[in-house]
């Protein structure tokens, strides 16, 4: 099993150790786990060029480090993103990764293997905000076709993992337990579900009439998309 892991961030704090506990109940000795850290893995803003919608995703100018995290994400059975929340939202650092990855977004060229993934989101805050974030990266993977995602907010009332109360962790680990054993349940057998399959197929109309963008045209044409082929 491939297991691709997004950080939302470069230290090590609740998140992250949160992160880890999944990890720990995920993997086993055959368990291939891939792990990016933002800002440093893919540095650079958005500039808006709209190449990667009209000219392909090669001609962005941050391929260089977009593609390689772009790839292990269309590689994995589980793709894990997380993030503290700031300011009632992501880090700016993971919606600054997530951005290039619009074109991976169902009304432009998702990637075929994403429809049989499951993702995992996850983030904690110190007293509100976590909804907000989980549910704003599960966006960005229903969009890019994952069918099932598990979401995780904690409120650890704390600035770092250390300072988090023994109760709090003990919650903690029985939630990771629990959500852990939903997900090993899911993996190799998951198929999209009527959400997915009907903004698959509301998209797929949008690209039947779409004259306004040739590079995504050719990619449904040439995926089957917009004959009787379907991506699960
Ligand atoms: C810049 C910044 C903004 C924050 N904004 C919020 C917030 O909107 N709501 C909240 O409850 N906690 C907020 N916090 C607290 C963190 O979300 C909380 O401590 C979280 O557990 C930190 O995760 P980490 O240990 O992985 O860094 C903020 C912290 C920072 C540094």
């Amino acid at each position: 099993m491939k297991i691709t892991v997004l950080h939302g961030q470069m230290h090590k704090g609740s998140t992250y150790n949160i992160t880890k506990l999944f990890l720990e109940k995920l993997t086993d000795k055959n368990t291939e786990i891939k792990e990016f850290f933002m800002p440093k893995h893919a540095p650079s803003f958005c500039v808006g060029c709209f190449k990667c919608f009209t000219e392909g995703e090669e001609k962005c100018p941050h391929a260089d480090t977009v593609q390689p995290v772009a790839k292990a994400i269309e590689e994995a059975d589980l793709v894990i993103i997380e993030s503290p929340c700031y300011a009632l939202g992501m880090s700016g650092q993971l919606k600054t990764f997530l951005d290039h990855m619009s074109y991976r977004w169902m009304p432009h060229r998702p990637h075929p293997r994403m429809f049989s993934k499951v993702g995992l989101v996850i983030s904690t805050a110190a007293g509100t905000g976590t909804r907000k974030v989980t549910k704003a990266l599960q966006d960005n993977l229903f969009y890019w076709g994952v069918p099932i995602i598990y979401r995780y907010g904690k409120n650890v009332s704390a600035s770092s993992f250390e300072s988090v109360k023994p109760e709090k962790k003990s919650q903690i680990e029985k939630d990771v337990t629990k959500i852990s054993a939903k997900i090993v349940n899911q993996l190799g057998r998951v198929k999209p579900g009527i959400k997915t399959k009907a903004m698959f197929q509301l998209m797929r109309l949008s690209q039947k009439s779409n004259n306004w963008n040739p590079t995504d045209k050719e990619y449904w044409l040439k995926q089957g998309w917009l004959g009787r082929v379907k991506p699960w």
